[in-house]
């Protein structure tokens, strides 16, 4: 009689980012090679709740490392939320005789991870998000490309903003941490960056204010200001939606480009527009950095199951790929480093 193999299950949990169909096609492809089957798991945990998946063989998972988005969706459904989800989710476990999990997450969907292995399913996390706030890891899958973009359309926007002669503020995502912020803000030499890791005093506000207007009268008529989605602006409310549904309790961020961009210019007088970088963030093709970072994590997310060492995350530290105990995850968020923002600081608007 055929022996059958050994399976391993993949999901994608979350918010999507770049780069996760070259981590899925890395896991799938390297536990075929070492003697696996691959089943990947639809929506996240929704798939083993609804028991929605596919097998997913070498053909279905080639031709898919420059691809955005996940081939497997995405969903923020939690097992804990859901009545008898933990004991529904096992039993699916079991139907498809998995014999561990690779979860995809950012920190939500790791913290999940975890106390889903808690509950008593094997698995794995992998790092992913471009808001680079995971824990115990240099960086996640996706915060390179969102980066980039970022930084394409800072580029773009100084070249209007000297035309025009206005400040240009660009809000780009990160939640509670400015990491997109800082390193696009570098990259693309900005005038200012306000990042949630640094609140927003008045005295900030008018100093910020006085140099746009020093600038102008020494006939330098444009700045670029980026600011992290979860900046706080002291005194000033910002605005925030609450997520409708129960399995997203996280507030919806955004507004503070707009808000700021107003004072700016109340303040100044200078001429001011606000851009929101939004979801074109989180699309679209991920930049070989991504590409090979989500390679490297796959490779040892399958090396970590074929070991049994779960209940641990793929990292990045330095130049090494390591396992680091997926419980770590639930501490709280990486913020930025303050040296990164220094570096970037130097260049503000004098
Ligand atoms: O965590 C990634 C992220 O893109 C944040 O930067 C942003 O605040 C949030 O997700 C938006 O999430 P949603 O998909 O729920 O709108």
């Amino acid at each position: 009689m055929e022996q059958r193999k050994p399976r391993i299950g993949i999901m994608t949990s979350g918010g999507d980012c770049p780069g996760l169909n070259a981590a899925i096609r890395a896991c799938a492809k390297t536990a075929i090679w070492s003697g696996y089957e691959a089943i990947g798991i639809h929506n996240g945990w929704e798939g083993l709740l609804e028991h929605d998946d596919e097998v997913l063989n070498v053909m279905r998972t080639s031709g898919i490392i420059d691809r955005g988005g996940t081939i497997l969706g995405t969903s923020r459904v939690s097992p804990l939320r859901v009545e008898n989800g933990v004991q529904r989710v096992k039993d699916r476990f079991n139907v498809l005789r998995l014999e561990a999990l690779v979860v995809l997450g950012g920190n939500g969907g790791l913290s999940l991870a975890y106390k889903m292995f808690q509950q008593g399913i094997p698995l794995v996390g992998i790092p992913k998000t471009i808001d680079n706030d995971v824990v115990e890891t240099d960086f996640s899958i996706g915060f390179q490309t969102a980066v980039q973009v970022a930084t394409d359309a800072l580029d773009r926007l100084r070249s209007t903003a000297e035309s025009h002669h206005r400040i240009m503020v660009l809000e780009v995502m990160g939640r509670d941490a400015g990491w997109i912020a800082t390193y696009a803000g570098l990259a693309n030499g900005a005038d200012e960056i306000l990042i949630p890791e640094i609140p927003v005093t008045e005295e900030r506000l008018e100093a910020i204010c006085d140099k746009l207007k020093r600038r102008k009268n020494r006939g330098i008529y444009f700045s670029i200001i980026v600011v992290a989605e979860g900046a706080k602006l002291m005194g000033h409310n910002v605005l925030q939606e609450e997520h409708a549904g129960e399995d997203s309790p996280a507030p919806r961020l955004g507004g503070v480009g707009q808000q700021l961009g107003e004072i700016l210019e109340k303040r100044t007088g200078i001429e001011t527009r606000v851009s929101t970088l939004g979801y074109i963030q989180r699309g679209g093709t991920p930049v070989a950095y991504d590409r090979t970072l989500a390679t490297a994590f796959g490779v040892k997310a399958t090396h970590l199951i074929k070991t049994k060492k779960y209940g641990e995350m793929t990292s990045l530290k330095g130049v090494r790929i390591i396992g680091v105990p997926l419980a770590k995850v639930c501490d709280g968020i990486k913020t930025v480093n303050l040296s990164a923002y220094n570096v970037a600081s130097k260049f503000f608007a004098q």
